[in-house]
């Protein structure tokens, strides 16, 4: 009989200090997330050195809870896992500084893992069944990536966005609607009560790129609404603003992604990154799948935002490859998906 694998995850990218158990990739045993949402809420996004400084508080006592939730040793561990990259610089040294701590301390490999690989993986943990091939599209705050998946590890990038990733684009409109951050959610909560076909925002197409996106003319073209109805005295409709918003970029997304999943010819299309959350997307992604005999994947709520489950996820393929990293393992906070800093 083979020797269980367990991991213990750590993710510190951005503004949620998270640590995780995961016993042979898929089997989640403990996802601790500490958000700092409530912190940064009042500067309306993060601010970075408050990030790190909060995961400095809070790594030892996420990483203690996830081994007690999970009911294992630190000694049972197979390797420890970090997310090195992309992500804030400082916020990505705290999780890198302590996972390196416990492996030299414990003697217990030490895993590097992308952020993005983490959220991609996320859709292996619930979907027992998936493997690759498939495309599957990330949306987060601060990516916009379709993506081939070509084995575990294997990726190309065959659209990004030119300029706002879509979760920011979501972020800075809610802003400007008065919703507050962090946008998504409260734009996905009110535009249940909007009109989608209320007002016509433009749905951009990036010229010569068929599955790049850019988000950031969406977003000028909602300020410019708002400011022509202030001058013209009209009374805005947040909820047909927020749902129309949310239509355009909804409709991009599909696009884009049907089509490739059309020229890549792969039976399977997954979604992941925090926007991935969004009930609309979902809906609009689950019809055009079905409508086109294609399995549509996408990870609960909770392993769509920021969380180590992810993480250990795509740790343990790598560890099954025999990556492992040493102690001069940094933090890249540009990494590109698929480059890996040697082992
Ligand atoms: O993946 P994530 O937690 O962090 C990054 O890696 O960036 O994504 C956070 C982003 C934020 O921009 C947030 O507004 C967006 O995901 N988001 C949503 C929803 N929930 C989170 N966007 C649209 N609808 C949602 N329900
Ligand atoms: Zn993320």
């Amino acid at each position: 009989m083979e020797k269980d694998i367990y991991i213990l995850a750590v993710e510190s990218s951005c503004d949620e200090t998270a640590a995780a158990v995961v016993k042979n990739g898929r089997e989640v045993l403990s996802n601790v997330i500490y958000s700092q949402i409530a912190l940064h809420t009042e500067y309306g996004g993060v601010v970075p050195e408050i990030a790190s400084r909060k995961h400095i508080e809070k790594i030892n006592q996420v990483i203690g809870q996830a081994l007690t939730d999970a009911d294992k040793e630190l000694s049972q561990m197979s390797a420890i896992a970090v997310t090195y990259g992309p992500g804030l610089v400082g916020a990505l040294l705290v999780g890198v500084s302590a996972a390196k701590a416990i492996s030299f301390a414990s003697g217990i490999p030490l895993v590097g893992v992308h952020h993005i690989e983490g959220h991609i993986s996320a859709n292996y943990i619930e979907n027992k069944e998936l493997e690759p091939p498939f495309i599957c599209l990330v949306v987060s705050g601060g990516h916009s990536h379709l993506v081939v998946v070509k084995d575990y590890g294997e990726y190309e990038i065959i659209g990004r966005t030119r300029d706002d990733a879509a979760g920011e684009a979501f972020d800075k409109v809610a802003r400007a609607i008065g919703l507050g951050y962090p946008g998504g959610p409260k734009i996905d909560k009110i535009s249940k009560e909007g009109n989608p076909e209320a007002i016509s925002f433009p749905r951009a197409k990036v010229g010569d790129a068929e599955y790049d996106f850019s988000f950031s003319g969406l977003k000028s073209a909602v300020l410019n609404y708002l400011n022509s109805c202030q001058m013209k005295g009209e009374q805005i409709h947040t909820a047909d603003v927020a749902a129309s918003f949310q239509k355009a970029v909804i409709d991009v997304l599909v696009d884009h992604s049907m089509d490739a999943v059309r020229k890549y010819g792969y039976k399977k299309f997954a979604i992941a990154g925090g926007v991935a959350s969004n009930s609309g997307l979902r809906s609009a992604f689950e019809k055009a799948c079905k409508a086109e005999n294609i399995a549509f994947y996408h990870p609960s709520p909770v392993y769509c935002t920021d969380n180590a489950a992810m993480i250990g996820t795509a740790a343990f393929y790598e560890y099954q490859k025999g990556v492992r990293h040493g102690f001069d393992l940094n933090a890249v906070p540009n990494l590109k998906l698929g480059e890996r800093v040697p082992g």
